[in-house]
């Protein structure tokens, strides 16, 4: 009986060691020690050795079933170590795997639209200027035929930077930078930053943006600035869109004029976009350039005449889009910047 027991006990530790499942060492754990095992069932047959036998019999059974089942569990712990081992494996991430999918950003809404403006007005034959954004009193007031006591100069509207150094409060400052160079016919277009000493809310900014449009030739009429201004309403907003001039002043401009356009949302009906009036109101200043402002720049206003206007391109923007808020055009919220 004891060999029995050193070789079941010693095929038993074989297949331990072989077993590669839970599952298998389950059955070895069955096969040996279960209610039918071949351990259990030797431990059974005592009964029938001889009282001087059975003690030391009985005690390497129990050592071999200690044995085998101290085994099985160490195996048991050693699988399951590794199992996990395997999940970790699998489960680890790749911080690599979507490098290719980053977002890809746009240029803002802002910066679209002045591309957009730009290139009709290059499209209708205009030259892209720029200008700086810190200009002087001279270019930006003074030369732009501009009163002494005009409230826009007042510190409360124009950010000084100095007497004579301002942000400069709207484009038309270029005007008369391109005026000065002295190469006539002028056709020019400039858009940028503008600033003014405003308090924010859903339609201003201290910064915004304005776009400047200048013509200077010999026989520049109203009718002129009124036809460039429509076809560039019309390809801008659309055919259907309805353009409105309205009398108007300003320094720079003799007569000066006020454009409107029907709300391109409800086309005119009035929708809370438009206040229910069918207008977006104020969409951009205009005129024709006063001959004071072409003589400060050293232009003969007897021969040559011109109109301006600018707008702003902000608006511009918030009218094409239905936007009811400027700030959404800087807060950088991701769920707008996205639409566009
Ligand atoms: N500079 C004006 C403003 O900021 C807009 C403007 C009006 C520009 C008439 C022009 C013009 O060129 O002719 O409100």
């Amino acid at each position: 009986m004891k060999d029995q027991v050193y070789k079941i006990t010693e095929t038993a530790k074989k297949r331990i060691d072989d077993a590669v499942s839970l599952k298998e060492l389950n059955d070895i754990k069955v096969k040996y020690l279960g209610k039918k095992g071949e351990i259990t069932s030797l431990l059974k047959s005592l009964s029938s050795l001889s009282k001087e036998e059975r003690p030391a019999m009985g005690k390497l059974l129990n050592e071999k079933r200690n044995e085998i089942d101290k085994l099985i569990l160490e195996k048991t712990e050693y699988l399951n170590k590794e199992k996990l081992n395997i999940k970790v494996k699998e489960e680890t991430i790749d911080v690599t795997a979507n490098r290719n999918k980053h977002d890809v950003g746009h240029f803002s809404l802002i910066n679209q639209t002045m591309a957009e403006l730009e290139g009709l007005f290059q499209k209708m034959g205009f030259d892209v200027v720029s200008g700086p954004e810190i200009d002087t009193v001279a270019n930006v007031f003074d030369d732009l035929n501009s009163p002494k006591n005009h409230p826009s100069r007042d510190l409360t509207d124009t950010f000084y930077l100095s007497d004579n150094v301002v942000l400069r409060p709207h484009t038309s400052s270029v005007q008369i930078r391109v005026m000065k160079q002295g190469k006539l016919p002028i056709r020019m277009v400039s858009a940028g930053r503008t600033f003014r000493n405003d308090e924010v809310d859903d339609t201003h900014s201290p910064m915004f943006h304005q776009m400047e449009c200048l013509v200077v030739d010999e026989g520049v009429s109203l009718a002129n600035l009124k036809d460039t201004i429509n076809i560039f309403i019309k390809n801008m907003f659309g055919d259907d869109v309805k353009t409105r001039f309205r009398p108007h002043y300003f320094p720079f401009t003799e007569p000066s004029l006020e454009v409107d356009v029907t709300c391109p949302i409800c086309k005119g009906k009035g929708c809370d976009a438009c206040n229910h009036t069918g207008w977006s109101m104020e969409l951009l200043g205009a005129g024709m350039v006063h001959p004071n402002v072409l003589e400060n720049c050293g232009i003969d206003s007897e021969k040559y005449t011109g109109f301006a206007f600018g707008m702003g391109v902000d608006r511009i923007a918030m009218v094409k889009h239905g936007i009811n808020d400027i700030r959404l055009l800087y807060d950088n919220d991701k769920r707008f910047i996205e639409q566009f």
